[in-house]
């Protein structure tokens, strides 16, 4: 009888196990063909396979690719440079990962994710290079509108700081000349009033008519004349001091130092200001800017008022708490704003006055102010008396 060998005995079970794995793995190398970007070139760099995805990513079907190099892949933009440093790498440690743009067989730019790596025998020779990677070319695409939209908005931020910072600068220029005028203004009496005094001095000097007591009077009265002057002078120059410093201060201070400034003027026009302080707490905030804002709406009344000739013009001021809020309430009686108006009056450059009276920018810049620069709140409503523009303040 002949006798077989031990080794070629084989166990059904494991021929079974053995048939189940093969099949295994086929069912493997079909999934990873379908949807893996695969392409295995021999050691001198052609291309001997491509998986399905990458035929459909590329367009070249795998009798195109096979016999080619990667050059058939590659996009005009990558420079020469960054397949140097991708064999440089791969020569060094036997392997390479990176993103890599490629062009497609219609010259649509496409881009990878890859790692490449040294092919072995089971004898451990080098046979050449197998390359996995997926495409990413959404990421990239979604990475570039991010970077520009990105850009964008930077730069419309940007340009949006400087159109403020001009439209507030064009503002105060505006105001300063409505200021110089009100010095003038402030001044003509207290100039009058020097040069009545001198005319008299010079008389009773013209007389021989010296007292030297009277003199000393008129003397002294000139004096404290050219130190009003002198006075009125310093009010306005702190008055645009640029000064972005927070301060302490009442809604009273804050108020009667603007009062200060306009209200001469506006009582030469016969406009009362009515004061009724209820609240008195201390704000920290930007004060000075506050009170430009208060000449604005103080100016904006009186221009109101002349517009329309109001007899007994009055604006009321009231300071009181609403809500744990510190508010500041200017009510004019011109008769209001109307409903069309009252959206747009906060616009830049919205003004219903002749150019030369109004550059439309006093209540937009006074709503940046208290808006943005002090966190608080600025609107308007109409009462039966005319518009009240309320200012809220966080304590
Ligand atoms: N108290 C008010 N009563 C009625 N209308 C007002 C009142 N205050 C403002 N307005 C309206 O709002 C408009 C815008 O005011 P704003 O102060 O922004 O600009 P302006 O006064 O026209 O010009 P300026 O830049 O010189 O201040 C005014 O032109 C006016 O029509
Ligand atoms: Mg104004």
């Amino acid at each position: 009888m002949k006798r077989t060998s031990p080794s070629l005995i084989i166990n059904q079970d494991l021929l079974d196990e053995l048939m189940e794995q093969t099949h295994l793995l086929k069912h493997y190398k079909e999934m990873i063909d379908k949807n893996t970007i695969v392409s295995i070139t021999d050691k001198n760099g052609f291309i001997t396979y491509i998986s399905e995805a990458f035929e459909k990513v590329s367009g070249y079907s795998k009798q195109e690719a096979v016999g080619q190099t990667h050059a058939l892949f590659r996009h005009p933009d990558t420079p020469k440079e960054f397949y140097t440093d991708m064999w440089n790498t791969l020569k060094t440690v036997q392997k390479w990962d990176g993103e890599v743009k490629n062009r497609d067989k219609n010259r649509n730019a496409y881009w990878l994710r890859l790692h490449i790596e040294y092919n072995r025998d089971c004898k451990g020779n080098f046979i050449g290079y197998s390359a996995t990677g997926h495409d990413i070319t959404n990421k990239i695409h979604l990475e570039t509108l991010t970077k520009e939209l990105e850009y964008r908005v930077s730069t419309e931020v940007e340009r949006n700081r400087l159109q403020t910072t001009q439209m507030l600068e064009q503002s105060r220029l505006a105001q300063m000349g409505e200021m110089i005028s009100m010095i003038a203004h402030q001044w003509r009496q207290p100039l009058a009033s020097i040069s009545a005094i001198s005319s008299v001095l010079t008389l009773d000097m013209m007389m021989d008519n010296y007292k030297k007591e009277f003199f000393e009077e008129r003397l002294n009265a000139i004096s404290d004349l050219a130190q009003h002057l002198s006075l009125t002078i310093d009010d306005f120059r702190s008055f645009f001091k640029e000064d972005k410093e927070k301060a302490q201060a009442t809604w009273e201070m804050i108020t009667e130092g603007s009062l200060g400034i306009i209200e001469p003027t506006l009582q030469t026009q016969n406009i009362t200001v009515k004061r009724l302080y209820e609240s008195n707490e201390v704000l920290y905030t930007y004060t000075n800017e506050i009170r430009q804002v208060l000449l604005n709406i103080f100016k904006n009344a009186e221009d109101i008022f002349l517009e329309k000739k109001i007899e007994n013009a009055i604006i009321w001021v009231r300071s009181y708490q609403k809500k744990g809020m510190s508010c500041l309430s200017i009510e004019d009686n011109a008769g209001g704003i109307s409903e069309e108006l009252l959206i747009k009056i906060f616009d830049p450059y919205f003004s219903t006055k002749e150019k030369k009276d109004g550059t439309g920018l006093g209540l937009y810049m006074s709503k940046t102010i208290i808006e943005e620069h002090c966190k608080g709140n600025l609107s308007v409503h109409n009462t039966i008396n005319g518009a009240c523009f309320e200012i809220i303040l966080p304590i």
